[in-house]
C-alpha cells in the first residue's frame, strides 16, 4: 500500500517525482500553494491557464515539466471544480484520479497540498481523511492473478506526502491520514473477498479471511458449519447449499466494545453468497460471472469490522456473514419446496434464485436468539430489482425502523456512498403471501426491492432494522475518481460511519 505522510514546510521545495497543486475553477490567478509554485515556475501555471489547457474542472489534470526551477521534475495540475461545491467526495475523488495519473507516468514518489485545507473549507482532518483514501482507494487494482512480461516494469506510487505551510494544520491532518489508512484498509479487503473469483473465495475460504481479521485484531470469532446449523434447524440457510459441495458457514465477528452495557449493541449481516447461479431455477449465462460478487454485502461487513476493531468505538458490534453457494444439481432445493426456517417460518420456495433473502433469515433469527441482537442493518446483493430503480448510482435502503433507516442516511452523507429510501408501504406485503406456507420468497416483478425487504422484515421481530440494497452498486463498470473497475468496496466506510454514529449518541 502507498505510504501517506505529513510534514510542514513549502512544497516548491519537496524533493519528489512530482507535485500536486490545485485550481479552482473559474480562477485564473492562481492563490496558496498553487500561486508560490506558479511564481517558482515563472508563471508557467497562469500560463497553462490563459492558454486554456485547464479550466479548473473536478478530475481536470495537466503535467508541466519544472525544467530545473523546482527540485521536483514535474508539477500537477489538478482542478479541483467548484469552490462552493467542494466537500471531502471531491478531495476524495480527485485524489484517486490524481494518484492514478502520478502511478502511470512513473512517479514514486510525490507530494501534495491539503486540498480544501485552507480557502476550501473543510477542517485539516477532512482534507487528511479524503486524500488518503482517494489516493490508496484510487490505487487499488486486483492483479494478484496476472502474470507480468518480462522486461516491463511495474509503476508504483510508493510515497504520497501532504506539504502543509501551517504548522497547527500538521496534527490534524496526520489524524486524517490515519482514519484513511483505517477506512481504506477494510474496504481494500473488501475489495479483494469480491474480486476473488468463486472457485477461490468460497464459504470456507471466507471464514479464513474472517479469522485472519480476528487473529490481528483480537474481535472474537465464532464460525457455524453444516452440523451446527441442522443442530439449530437453520432450514433456510440448509435448504440454499443443498445443492453445493462446498460446506456453507455462519461467520461471526464481535467487537465488544462495551461489555458492561450488552444491549448497546448491533448487527450488521451481511449477505455471503460465493456464487449465486439461481440454482435450479438457473440464470441465464450472460454476465452470470458477476456472480461470484454476491458475497458483497458480508465482505463490506468483515471489512468495516476490521476498521471498527482499530477505531474501538464504545458499542458492541456482531458482523454477521452467512456464507453459502448456491447451486444447481440432483441435491438442490426445487421450487416449489416448502422449508422452515430457523424461528419456525415456512417458507414456499418459489424460486431458487431469490436465496439471499432465505439465508439472510435464518442468520437475523441467529444473531437475535444467540447474542441478543437489538439492532440489526443488513447488507445484500439482492434484487436486480433495485438496479431498475436506482441504477448503479445509490444503495436501496428500506427498514422497519425509520431511525435506523435515518442512521444510516446521515452515515452515507457522511461518506459520500449515494443511498436512498425506498418506502415500505404495507400495500406490497400481500404480494409475498403464499397458498401453501406462511410466506413465499418471491414476490412478483413490482417493487421486486421492497417485497424483498418485507420477506426479510418477517425475521425482524422485535429489533430495529434497516436493509441496504447493494446490487446496483457494488461493482463498478468503470474507474471514476477513488472507485476503481471492479468491487467498490460499498457500504464498507458508511456501516463504520454508523457504528461510530451509534456509539457516539449512546
Ligand atoms: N444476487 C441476485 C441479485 C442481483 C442481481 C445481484 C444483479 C447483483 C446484480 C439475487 O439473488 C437474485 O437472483 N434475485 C432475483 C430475485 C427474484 C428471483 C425474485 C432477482 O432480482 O431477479
Ligand atoms: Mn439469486
Ligand atoms: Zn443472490
Amino acid at each position: 500500500m502507498v505510504t501517506l505522510s505529513v510534514t510542514q514546510g513549502d512544497i516548491a521545495t519537496a524533493e519528489v517525482d512530482a507535485i500536486v497543486v490545485n485550481l479552482f475553477e473559474g480562477v485564473t490567478t492562481p492563490g496558496g500553494g498553487t500561486g508560490a509554485v506558479d511564481r517558482a515556475l515563472d508563471g508557467g501555471i497562469s500560463g497553462v491557464i490563459a492558454d486554456g489547457e485547464i479550466s479548473g474542472k473536478q478530475g481536470e489534470i495537466v503535467m508541466l515539466h519544472t525544467l530545473g526551477k523546482l527540485p521536483a521534475k514535474r508539477v500537477l495540475v489538478v482542478g479541483l471544480g467548484k469552490s462552493a461545491r467542494l466537500d471531502a467526495g471531491v478531495v476524495r475523488d480527485v485524489s484517486g484520479v490524481t494518484a492514478r495519473y502520478l502511478q502511470r507516468v512513473g512517479a514514486k514518489r510525490a507530494a501534495t497540498i491539503a486540498h480544501g485545507a485552507g480557502i476550501g473549507g473543510l477542517d485539516a482532518a477532512a482534507s487528511g481523511q479524503a486524500i488518503g483514501e482517494g489516493t490508496v482507494l484510487g490505487l487499488y487494482a486486483f492483479k494478484r492473478y496476472r502474470t507480468r512480461k518480462e522486461g516491463e516494469p511495474e509503476k508504483v506510487l510508493e510515497e504520497l506526502t501532504i506539504v502543509e505551510q501551517d504548522a497547527s494544520r500538521v496534527a490534524p491532518l496526520e489524524a486524517g491520514l490515519k482514519r484513511a489508512r483505517i477506512l481504506a484498509g477494510g474496504v481494500v479487503l473488501a475489495r479483494e473477498l469480491v474480486n476473488e473469483p468463486a472457485n477461490v473465495m468460497n464459504p470456507a475460504r471466507m471464514a479464513e479471511v474472517a479469522a485472519e481479521v480476528a487473529r490481528e485484531t483480537g474481535l472474537e470469532l465464532t464460525v457455524l458449519g453444516r452440523e451446527d446449523m441442522i443442530e439449530r434447524e437453520m432450514g433456510a440457510i440448509l435448504a440454499v447449499t443443498a445443492g453445493s459441495a462446498n460446506e456453507p458457514k455462519l461467520i461471526v465477528l464481535e467487537h465488544k466494545g462495551d461489555p458492561e452495557h450488552p444491549d448497546n449493541n448491533i448487527a450488521l449481516v451481511g449477505k455471503g453468497i460465493t456464487f449465486d447461479s439461481g440454482g435450479i431455477s438457473i440464470k441465464p449465462s450472460a454476465r452470470m460471472w458477476e456472480m461470484k460478487g454476491d458475497m458483497s454485502g458480508g465482505a463490506s461487513v468483515i471489512g468495516a469490522m476490521k476498521a471498527i476493531a482499530a477505531l474501538g468505538p464504545k458499542i458492541n458490534v456482531f458482523g454477521v456473514v452467512p456464507a453459502v453457494e448456491n447451486m444447481p444439481s440432483g441435491t438442490a432445493q426445487r421450487p416449489g419446496d416448502i422449508i422452515r426456517a430457523m424461528n419456525g417460518v415456512t417458507i414456499e420456495v418459489d424460486n431458487t434464485d431469490a436465496e439471499g433473502r432465505l439465508v439472510l433469515a435464518d442468520a437475523i433469527s441467529w444473531i437475535k436468539a444467540e447474542r441478543g441482537a437489538k439492532r440489526i442493518v443488513d447488507v445484500a446483493t439482492l434484487t436486480g430489482a433495485i438496479v431498475v430503480a436506482l441504477g448503479h448510482v445509490a444503495t436501496g435502503v428500506m427498514g422497519t425502523s425509520q431511525q435506523m433507516v435515518d442512521a444510516v442516511l446521515a452515515a452515507s452523507k457522511a461518506t459520500g456512498e449515494k443511498m436512498w429510501q425506498l418506502p415500505m408501504f404495507e400495500e406490497y406485503k400481500r404480494q409475498n403471501r403464499s397458498d401453501y406456507a406462511d410466506i413465499k420468497n418471491t414476490g412478483g416483478r413490482p417493487a421486486g426491492s421492497i417485497t424483498a425487504a418485507f420477506f426479510i422484515a418477517e425475521f425482524t421481530d422485535g429489533v430495529e432494522w434497516a436493509h441496504l440494497d447493494i446490487a446496483g452498486t457494488f461493482m463498478a463498470e468503470r474507474n471514476r475518481g477513488h472507485v476503481v473497475k471492479g468491487a467498490t468496496g460499498v457500504p464498507t466506510r458508511t456501516l463504520v460511519q454508523l457504528v461510530e454514529d451509534l456509539a457516539a449518541q449512546a
